[in-house]
């Protein structure tokens, strides 16, 4: 069955929809790695608005004044009246509570997500508690949430792991305490398909009062298993799917916004349900997160993969040109995928571009779209045919919200067979002036990054470079993907405790040198930036309303 018949053979009765909860500024950005910064945390969310997610897990308020901060800007920029819902989480305590309360409290339609584990394995060893005062805290905590919020999601973390008896009655107490959403994580990613439909069943038949109640599924990928275990959840009666873009999440990450969307809407007659997801969103979606946390996507990706809708063998090709349904059961488009359709050449014009920029979906900035434009006609220079995949690259290379504190201005290399790879790169230093510097290095790109690195003296170790042509042919442009750690904190930069973040650059050029320096100066850029950008949300969350945890003790 294609996509096409499946949306022909739907019957007269509207299908039921099923809500998508992203999670991808929670689950997702606590993944090592895969931090954000304020305005990325901005920029992902608009972005999940565009989708059309049903709500937004905007983050996890009590960890820090930044992701207070982040979420109370998320609640009054993006949870307006037509907007998503804005979830924060919490942990069962009321000082957690209080603070998801305070962040999204300028949300139009708000909810508090309060969690604790249910299995023995972490009520004894990580609660270091008792099964009788895990149901006591989680009937006292939603009742204190319900004060807080009308809209309660209640969590038995490990749920997959835990006795079912005994999380049936926490989540009995959960629902008479007011829980609207009960959501069945399966924390390590360790249920199959018909376990996780079992859960599911198990709690739809013995829980007084589930059936008043929302059941939604959260998995984790441990196994590769979380779409499939949340669509068996939905042949059980889940209707709600935590998801995550391109699945990030903590170690395997979670079940993915895009398969999870893509497999109700091709298989819409089996599973008899539909979302509200924008689906020509998709592509950007998934491409937005994976520049942002630096993570390039495998070319074999479901959906938005880069070879997601290629037909390399010659059956496959012939089979497509006659028919395309031979071969593809959804439609690159349907997912946004604009694919080579020929665009502008060098002779069109700026309204012409924007006209064109704005087909594809994206409003830019009157200052991002001067620049856009600068960078299409330097490439209508350099290649035979521009088409919408480096338009979007230079898009997103572009609209990348990162402080310029160090500006590449130049960057020379000489190398070749018997010579020693030796780069010259001068740069513009936050102290105004511009500094040149020379190194060699293994091969080009370590001599370039060993000149910088020279220039700007933050100890950090390249743990990623990825480098992607974004078309074919030789002229095509090049996107490069690098991930740095920070070597040592600077001590004033950070409390003592902080672990040595990962910071991620992208560039976009049809040298690929030029890339690969520009995608190393960006994520220097987000490194020197973060202490700055730590100290202004924190200003900012002071401002609007966030208090100084007690101290211990009171
Ligand atoms: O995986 C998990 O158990 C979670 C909970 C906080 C819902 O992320
Ligand atoms: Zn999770």
């Amino acid at each position: 069955m294609t996509e096409a018949d499946a949306q022909t053979e739907i019957g007269p009765e509207p299908p039921e929809m099923i809500r998508i909860y992203d999670t991808t500024l929670r689950d997702g950005e606590q993944a090592p790695g895969c931090t954000m910064t304020f305005e990325e945390k901005l920029e992902v969310a608009r972005q999940l608005a565009r989708l059309n997610v049903d709500i937004i897990e905007a983050g996890f308020p009590v960890a820090s004044p930044g992701d207070w901060a982040a979420v109370h800007h998320i609640a009054r920029e993006i949870g307006t009246a037509d907007g998503p819902t804005i979830s924060a989480l919490a942990h069962a305590n009321v000082d957690a509570i209080d603070r998801a309360a305070t962040a999204i409290q300028p949300a139009a339609k708000k909810r508090i997500h309060v969690f604790i584990s249910t299995s023995d394995i972490h009520i004894e060893h990580q609660l270091r508690s008792t099964r009788e005062a895990v149901l006591e805290k989680a009937r006292t905590m939603v009742r204190y949430a319900k004060s807080r919020c009308e809209d309660i999601e209640f969590s038995p973390m490990d749920a997959t792991r835990s006795d079912a008896a005994y999380m049936h009655r926490v989540l009995a107490a959960a629902i008479e305490e007011g829980a609207t959403t009960l959501n069945i994580p399966d924390t390590v990613g360790y249920a199959t398909p018909e376990e996780y439909a079992a859960v599911i069943n198990g709690i739809r038949r013995n829980v007084p009062g589930a059936d008043r109640v929302i059941i939604s599924s959260h998995c984790h990928d441990d196994l590769g298993m979380a779409v499939a275990n949340s669509l068996a959840g939905v042949r059980a009666g889940v209707r709600q799917i935590e998801v995550t873009v391109n699945g990030i999440g903590e170690r395997a990450g979670n079940a993915s916004l895009e398969e999870v969307v893509m497999a109700l809407h091709t298989r819409a007659q089996f599973f008899g349900q539909s979302t509200r997801i924008n689906t020509q969103e998709l592509a950007r979606s998934s491409r937005l997160v994976s520049t942002i946390i630096g993570v390039p996507l495998p070319p074999n990706k479901a959906i938005v993969g880069a070879n997601a809708f290629a037909h390399e063998s010659g059956i496959h090709q012939d089979g497509v040109l006659k028919n395309r349904l031979t071969y593809e059961i959804m439609s690159a488009e349907t997912v946004g995928l604009h694919g080579n359709a020929l665009v502008l050449g060098k002779h069109s014009g700026r309204h012409a571009l924007r006209n064109h920029i704005e087909q594809l979906g994206y409003q830019l900035s009157d200052d991002d779209f001067q620049q856009v434009f600068i960078r299409f006609k330097e490439l209508c220079d350099r290649k035979k045919s521009v088409d919408d995949r480096d338009i979007e690259a230079v898009i997103s290379d572009e609209t990348q919200r990162i402080p310029e504190i160090y500006r590449l201005e130049h960057v020379q290399v000489t190398c070749g067979t018997g010579v020693t790879p030796v780069a010259t790169v001068r740069v513009l230093c936050p102290d105004g002036e511009a500094r040149t510097d020379t190194d060699y290095g293994t091969g080009p790109v370590d001599a370039v990054y060993r000149a910088i690195n020279r220039v700007v003296q933050r100890p950090t170790e390249l743990t990623e470079f990825a480098i992607n042509a974004i078309t074919e042919g030789l002229d095509a442009v090049a996107e490069v993907t690098v991930r740095l750690r920070e070597q040592s904190p600077v001590e004033s930069d950070a409390p003592e405790s902080r672990a040595p973040q990962v910071y991620s650059g992208y560039g976009v050029n049809t040298d690929t040198i030029v890339a690969a320096a520009e995608a190393y100066v960006g994520a220097l850029n987000k490194l020197a930036a973060s202490r700055q950008e730590r100290l202004k949300v924190e200003a900012a969350a002071y401002a609007a309303g966030y208090e100084p945890p007690l101290p211990v003790g009171r």
